[in-house]
């Protein structure tokens, strides 16, 4: 048997990122060293299946379990890499996967639950752990956290959709008096730009609200971070993290919504970000307490708003705990620009993901002369 690392690539998904995705592994796969790791791919397609195994297709069909099976063994004997069938068809064999890398963005990936799973499974994975994807993925959450912290941030106010449509024009009154226009309004949980909009006026709020009331039960509503620059720094590491150079992206449109992320090639790139050397080597420290107050692991990318003028003010916008990893992503360019290319990202998260399992296995379960 070889000893080179089994590598799980899960990859594509249910959210609006499904391309995103599939970009990204189709990247790892290419630049993983085939040399030092055993690569077995794992897709799940747009409707969240996942592309399983021949035998447990026909432990699905027949609906029956051979006697005294268990049948969670099998559902997390299947995360474990034990039936997992690769694209190319071979195997990952009894021997179970070493890791996996869940390269999933947005809700059922970047969100705490694929990562609940592979916790059951009892299996070292890279990024975020349940607590700090769950909490980087839910911006009212990661909000209330970082105030905590002292983190500054825009004036926000989240509001439950059953609240908003039972009362739309008082949540708007008051919303207008604490936070005037324009505003932002998001979904609390979701990514890509998908569901946001900046209103100015009572019709643009009430259309906003009715639409990010559509991706979730729970909306953000922020104050607009006038002239600010958005600059974007790379955390790499788990209980000590590192930090890269800072990075400016400068939206194709009014803001960076989803057109501009994906579709328009027309949004610029600056790295480093045009802000004074001062400004970046805060920027960077308060990515590391983002990081370490969300209680992310292996990855994330923090954004920021940084004003224009002398102050060059900070203001945290987000972490995203998995962020877009392809070779053009501004993660691994962050990265490159700091002296650590592409290959080396993926060896250094691998080995995360393991410290970080073993970290875990290290505490007991045992409640020692309690039990006595
Ligand atoms: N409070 C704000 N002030 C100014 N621009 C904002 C604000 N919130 C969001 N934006 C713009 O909208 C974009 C998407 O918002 P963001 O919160 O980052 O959502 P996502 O999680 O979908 O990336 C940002 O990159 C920025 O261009
Ligand atoms: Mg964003």
């Amino acid at each position: 048997m070889s000893d080179r690392i089994r590598v799980g690539i899960l990859f594509g998904g249910r959210s609006a990122e499904h391309e995103v995705s599939v970009t990204s592994a189709r990247s790892v796969l290419a630049a993983i060293d085939p040399g030092k790791y055993d690569v077995i791919l794992i897709g799940i397609d747009r409707a969240g299946r996942w592309l399983e195994a021949a035998d447990a297709k026909k432990l699905l069909a027949s609906g029956r379990v051979e006697q005294g099976a268990d049948v969670r063994a099998v559902a997390l004997d299947y995360v474990g890499g034990r039936g997992l069938v690769s694209l190319d068809g071979s195997g990952a064999g009894a021997a179970g996967l070493d890791v996996i890398f869940p390269i999933l963005h947005g809700p059922f990936g970047e969100d705490g639950t694929v990562q609940g799973l592979l916790e059951l499974a009892g299996i070292a994975y890279v990024g975020a752990g349940v607590l700090g994807s769950a909490v980087g993925m839910d911006k009212d959450m990661t909000k209330r956290v970082l105030r905590a912290e002292g983190v500054p941030q825009v004036d926000y106010a989240a509001v439950l959709r059953s609240r908003w449509r039972a009362d739309p024009d008082l949540v708007r009154h008051e919303l207008e008096q604490d936070l005037g226009y324009p505003v932002f309004i998001k979904p609390a949980n979701l990514g890509s730009s998908v569901g946001i909009s900046k209103a100015h006026d009572a019709a643009t709020f009430a259309a906003g609200m009715d639409e990010a009331a559509r991706y979730d039960r729970k909306l953000i509503i922020e104050a607009n971070a006038e002239n600010c620059r958005e600059v974007e720094v790379a955390v790499l590491g788990n209980d000590d993290p590192q930090t890269s150079v800072a990075g400016e992206i400068v939206p194709a449109s009014d803001f960076y919504d989803y057109r501009a992320k994906y579709m328009d090639n027309a949004s610029e790139l600056h790295i480093p970000a045009r802000i004074r050397p001062e400004t970046a080597e805060q920027v960077r420290q308060m990515a590391r307490r983002v990081f370490l107050a969300v209680e992310a692991s292996g990855l994330s990318r923090v954004d920021f708003f940084v004003s224009r003028d002398e102050q060059e003010r900070i203001y945290v916008n987000e972490i995203n705990t998995m962020p877009g990893f392809t070779p053009i992503s501004m993660y691994p360019k962050l990265w490159a620009a700091s002296g650590v290319d592409y290959g080396q990202l993926i060896d250094r998260l691998i080995k995360l993901a393991l410290e970080r399992h073993r970290d875990r296995q290290d505490t007991t379960t045992d409640r020692g002369e309690l039990d006595a």
